[in-house]
């Protein structure tokens, strides 16, 4: 579904971060990519979301590269089809919960019927993930491992085909850390969404199908 061929990126004051990376997901597959601070996890991850671009080599999504997606279907790629989730959970502090799930629906030109399908769907994962009775709660007055569980609604309520997640228990507690990587996982299995996952933890690296590690510049399996 997505492949990368001999990505290569440097910045001016660093040189080189990604050295001819080569990576292949399958739909639905979940691949950890660990690796010591500043070895590229976050680099990789915003060449994946169109958030920066390769200097050199390819990713191609679905048969098309990246880099021939014109304007609307590079919005169409971000929008619908990956899906985010971070340390911090970026949560907007004037929507409720809800509001903050729903905001990615919003977004779209949905017919009511449809809204109504998205709505459904947000209660169904609020539920999952246990936020049911914080929806029109504020960020402000919910707890972390609340926040991160909201965010990882929002990231999946358009069904995007894959998730991309950069170290995203880096701020919880061992307890809810743990029941964020077991949603990932479940989520991630019951949807069919591939999930690329940048993380120190070991724990959380092992939980996804494969492991890789950043050396320099080159993901090597482990
Ligand atoms: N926009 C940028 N401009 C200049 N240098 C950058 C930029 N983005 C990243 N870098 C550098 O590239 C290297 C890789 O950074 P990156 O954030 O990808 O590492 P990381 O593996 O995600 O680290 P961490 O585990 O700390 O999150 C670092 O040395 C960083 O300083
Ligand atoms: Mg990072």
């Amino acid at each position: 579904m997505l492949k990368l061929t001999d990505v290569c990126k440097s910045f001016p004051q660093r040189g080189t971060v990604l050295d001819h990376l080569c990576l292949e997901v399958a739909g639905g597959e979940t691949i950890a990519v660990t690796g010591p601070s500043g070895s590229g996890k976050t680099t990789l991850l915003n060449l994946v979301s169109l958030l920066d671009r390769p200097d050199e080599g390819e990713i191609i999504y679905r048969g098309k590269p990246l880099n021939n997606f014109s304007h609307a279907e590079s919005s169409e790629y971000r929008s619908l089809h990956t899906g985010f989730i971070f340390q911090d959970h970026l949560l907007m502090p004037y929507l409720t919960v809800i509001e903050n799930i729903l905001f990615p629906v919003y977004a779209r030109k949905l017919s009511g019927g449809e809204m109504n399908e998205a709505r459904q769907r947000a209660l169904m994962m609020a539920e999952r993930t246990g936020i049911s009775g914080i929806l029109e709660k504020y960020p402000f007055q919910i707890s972390g491992g609340e926040a991160q569980r909201t965010a990882l609604v929002r990231a999946l309520i358009n069904k995007p085909s894959i998730l991309l997640a950069d170290e995203p228990t880096g701020s919880l507690d061992p307890s809810n850390a743990e029941i964020l990587g077991n949603l990932l996982k479940e989520i991630s299995e019951t949807e069919g969404t591939a999930v690329i996952l940048a993380t120190h933890s070991e724990k959380l690296a092992g939980r996804m199908a494969a492991i890789y590690r950043l050396v320099n510049g080159k993901l090597v399996r482990i």
